[in-house]
């Protein structure tokens, strides 16, 4: 017998904790910083209300369908319609993504760690910006600590993993997600009071459609999978954790709603908090960590706000990275004699192998470069832009051109109006526009 979500909030609390992570709160702002604010805020909007939650409801509902990990899971429902096995190769696809977007949020989250410590130890109070910038370089500079930290994540995340569903992964989200909202409010409020919002609101909402260019569009959909947690699987083996009777298009959309919410919360949070102390939005992947603490070591309370805020990014970084290992894990017990807990700790192994090239990226190895890119860099454009988009296209196309309608229709459970949005949208406005994102960057359709 598999295990399944003791109820359906336990489902959405889970989902939700898998895409409220670091992309919500250190990517989110930091992408809309480097690619100019408001444009980049649009974009990303628009896809993740007409790519992201349309795909959101398909990965659950071919998830909750199959009943298996998503490597068989897609084998089974395309032997259920009559296609090709080979469809498991999104479930594979899935599983590699998982692992290299693992192999470099760990990384970040062991940056988190350190720096709850770092907060807590009053270490931001006066902190100027040159010191705070040297703080981090100092620190990214030195192998051995980042491995230190990226070991402790690590093992953290696997020791959630290895408990199993109900009394690992649901009861760490159960706990971990209401605390992330209520330390988020709190930082909402002290930015509200000491903040820059107007400023921050208007760099983040009012259009500026000069900075949108083709790089920048794919960035904004890559990021709509990414913070979605949308199609490596990681939604879909939850899915499959989901009793038949559960309505998928609310807990889709109350996922999609939080995950929004928070990243533009978080967002609105920490460019006030920029702006009201003339820092750099544009500061790139160290902005949370080269800014903030100058914000907070000029603030008061700012050790006790600075700590609340990094063990806030860290518990979100945890329930996702769960999420991000369960497709490999899952396949691995559902295929092989062994247990959870060991297939926890070969998985994690081998991400905390590749997690090590990512690190000396930051160090010995910075000089290492492929087409372009240091090794965290070409992790994450690899799977944010192009194994998440391709993998998210895949699927759905796979849920409207290959699996019998009558299938879809009786997961899903929609009323006729909904159904024929559902299927419009699944059908072809998401297949295009990620299509079309695709080409455009590549040059083939010089749109703007
Ligand atoms: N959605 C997570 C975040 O925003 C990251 C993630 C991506 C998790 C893909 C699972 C799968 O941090």
């Amino acid at each position: 017998m598999r295990s399944h979500w003791t109820n359906r909030w336990a489902f959405i609390m889970a989902t939700a904790g898998s895409a409220v992570g670091l992309g919500n709160i250190w990517k989110f702002p930091y992408m809309t910083g480097t690619n100019g604010g408001s444009a980049f805020v649009l974009v990303y909007l628009l896809c993740v209300a007409l790519i992201g939650l349309p795909l959101m409801m398909t990965e659950i509902m071919l998830g909750r369908r199959a009943q298996r990990n998503p490597v068989d899971g897609m084998a089974h429902l395309a032997t259920e319609a009559g296609g090709t096995r080979w469809w498991r190769g999104v479930g594979y696809m899935g599983i590699a993504a998982g692992i290299l977007i693992l192999s470099f949020y760990s990384v970040v989250a062991g940056w988190v760690l350190h720096y709850v410590l770092r907060a807590a130890s009053g270490d931001f109070s006066g902190m100027t910006a040159t010191q705070a910038k040297d703080q981090f370089s100092n620190f990214v500079a030195n192998p051995l600590a980042l491995l230190l930290w990226h070991s402790v994540f690590m093992f953290l995340t696997m020791f959630v993993v290895a408990r199993g569903v109900t009394s690992g992964l649901e009861r760490a989200n159960k706990i971990m997600m209401p605390s992330l909202v209520v330390i988020l409010l709190i930082l909402l409020g002290y930015s509200l009071a000491v903040g820059d919002v107007g400023r921050s609101i208007e760099f983040m909402f009012r259009p500026d459609f000069s900075k949108i260019t083709p790089a920048a569009i794919l960035s904004a959909m890559g990021h709509s999978f990414f913070t979605l947690s949308l199609g490596m699987g990681a939604v879909m083996v939850y899915g499959s954790y989901l009793q038949r009777h559960a309505s998928i298009a609310r807990a889709a959309f109350y996922v999609v709603l939080a995950d929004t919410a928070i990243a533009l919360v978080a967002g609105i949070t920490i460019f006030a908090i920029v702006f009201a102390n003339q820092l750099e939005p544009a500061a790139g992947p160290g902005l949370l960590f080269q800014t903030l603490p100058i914000a907070f070591g000029r603030m008061p309370g700012g050790t006790v706000f600075a700590t609340l805020f990094f063990v806030l990014v860290g518990f979100a970084a945890w329930t996702s990275s769960i999420s991000l290992v369960e497709p490999a894990v899952s396949w691995l017990i559902e295929n092989t004699a062994l247990t959870r807990a060991r297939a926890a700790l070969l998985v994690g192994g081998l991400i905390w192998l590749i997690g090590i090239a990512v690190l000396l990226s930051f160090n010995e190895w910075s000089e290492v470069k492929l087409f372009g890119l240091n090794i965290f860099d070409l992790f994450d454009k690899l799977t944010t832009n192009i194994l998440l988009p391709l993998g998210g296209l895949l699927m759905a196309l796979f849920a409207v051109w290959v699996m019998h309608a009558a299938h879809a229709q009786e997961e899903l459970a929609l009323n006729d109006r909904h159904y024929r949005r559902w299927l419009f949208v699944t059908r072809f406005v998401a297949p295009s526009a990620i299509v079309l994102v695709f080409l455009n960057l590549i040059g083939w359709l010089p749109f703007i």
